[in-house]
């Protein structure tokens, strides 16, 4: 009974709060309330609409440091309009077996979820960490996938995988492959950057890992217009990226996949398909602290990418921080918006790691130039500030 009364209580107040709060913007660095009056929070997260719906997935993170790791799992709100977003719970839970591979207390980051016309499944990627990942914390560098009926879930997790053992990047030379007889602590090493980057471009972890499987670290999923799906993926101790092409059931990959950018050390990818050319954004390799963003263009997603460079301008108010420190923030996705003309949004995490239930979200219209884009700061701006689409 009393938990009824609990119920009917929340649900109430969810039902007024949501009335009396709708967002007139979005409010980039600030509180983004759910319709239950609760800061979102969907970290490092992607959307995906179906059904004429938003879909917000996301990294839920808990107080203090320890919500760096994952104790909770996978969260979902839903929205019609991109601005006022409901609670649906958590899509994917971390597991209490402590054999599980996404048992409490992993590293479980930057959740993507898209869905399978063939199938008819929804299917989740991840970066996964190990909970007794070793010698470092982020040593496992795996990617993860997890399914579901409903786009809310509840996913089930599927597998952890590396990307495709006993593969090369189709663009990577005869000459490259087996040259290496290097242990893996030397990246633990004293080897400077420079050096580490050097080593990389000739393709040293291509080689160590090529039994293995390839990692992958920072990560999204792209679904192309005939229906194919990629895997983008930060590789090779985070010096490289990595696009993979998916199976057809969007649950592992075929074996084929390109390498981009050696040595340069790109996080945080998000890609994104205009007028039929592939853009990337991107962000430098400094932990939880911002840097500069990055972005490239592609006529092929398997290649060539061309850099373009930092596409931010202006300054956000609220800390200070220009282009050279991304907003504060790190790029985590971009999103098309359906209806309306030239429409994407930039989605980016200003990261609190310190307590990190905390962080932030910065989303920010894309402005489109001859040479490029432009990601223009913005305090507060509306979803209806775009055109609406012809018909
Ligand atoms: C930067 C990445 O983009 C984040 O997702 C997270 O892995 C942090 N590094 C951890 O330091």
């Amino acid at each position: 009974m009393k938990q009824y009364l609990k119920l009917i209580v929340l649900t109430l107040f969810a039902g007024s709060f949501a009335a009396e709060h709708a967002y007139a913007s979005i409010a980039s660095g600030e509180i983004w309330r759910d319709d239950r009056g609760v800061h979102i929070n969907a970290h490092g997260g992607g959307i995906l609409r179906h059904k004429n719906t938003y879909y917000w997935f996301g990294e839920h993170k808990i107080e203090g440091k320890a919500g760096n790791r994952a104790h909770v799992g996978v969260h979902v709100y839903s929205s019609k309009n991109l601005q006022d977003w409901s609670d649906c719970g958590i899509a994917l839970n971390v597991s209490n077996d402590p054999k599980s591979e996404i048992t409490k207390g992993c590293i479980l980051e930057r959740p993507k979820v898209v869905f399978n016309e063939k199938t008819r499944k929804f299917v989740m990627w991840f970066h996964l960490e190990h909970k007794d990942a070793k010698p470092q914390p982020y040593s496992t560098a795996r990617s993860a996938v997890a399914v579901a009926d409903e786009v809310t879930g509840p996913y089930t997790f599927l597998h952890s995988l590396r990307g495709t053992p006993e593969n090369w990047p189709i663009n990577f030379p005869e000459e490259m492959r087996n040259q290496f007889d290097v242990k893996d602590d030397y990246y633990h090493g004293s080897a400077s950057w420079e050096e580490k980057a050097e080593t990389h471009q000739r393709g040293l972890a291509v080689n160590t890992c090529f039994h293995e499987g390839q990692m992958s670290r920072d990560q999204t999923v792209f679904v192309d217009d005939d229906g194919t799906a990629y895997h983008i993926a930060a590789s090779e101790h985070n010096a490289t990226l990595h696009i993979r092409e998916l199976n057809e059931s969007y649950t592992g990959y075929t074996g084929k996949y390109i390498r981009i950018f050696p040595g340069r050390y790109h996080e945080a990818p998000a890609v994104f398909k205009r007028e039929g050319k592939y853009y990337l954004i991107s962000s430098g390799c400094t932990g939880w602290a911002p840097n500069a963003a990055r972005s490239a263009v592609a006529d092929d997603i398997m290649g060539e990418w061309t850099e373009l460079g930092n596409p931010c301008v202006g300054i956000n108010p609220g800390n200070n921080m220009g282009p050279e420190k991304t907003f504060g923030a790190q790029s985590t996705f971009v999103l098309p918006v359906t209806g309306k003309k030239d429409a994407y949004i930039a989605m980016f995490d200003i990261w609190s790691p310190g307590n990190a239930i905390d962080g932030r979200y910065v989303w920010l219209p894309i402005e489109f130039a001859d040479e490029g884009f432009y990601v223009p700061w913005k305090s507060a701006w509306s979803i209806s500030s775009f055109e609406d689409m012809e018909n």
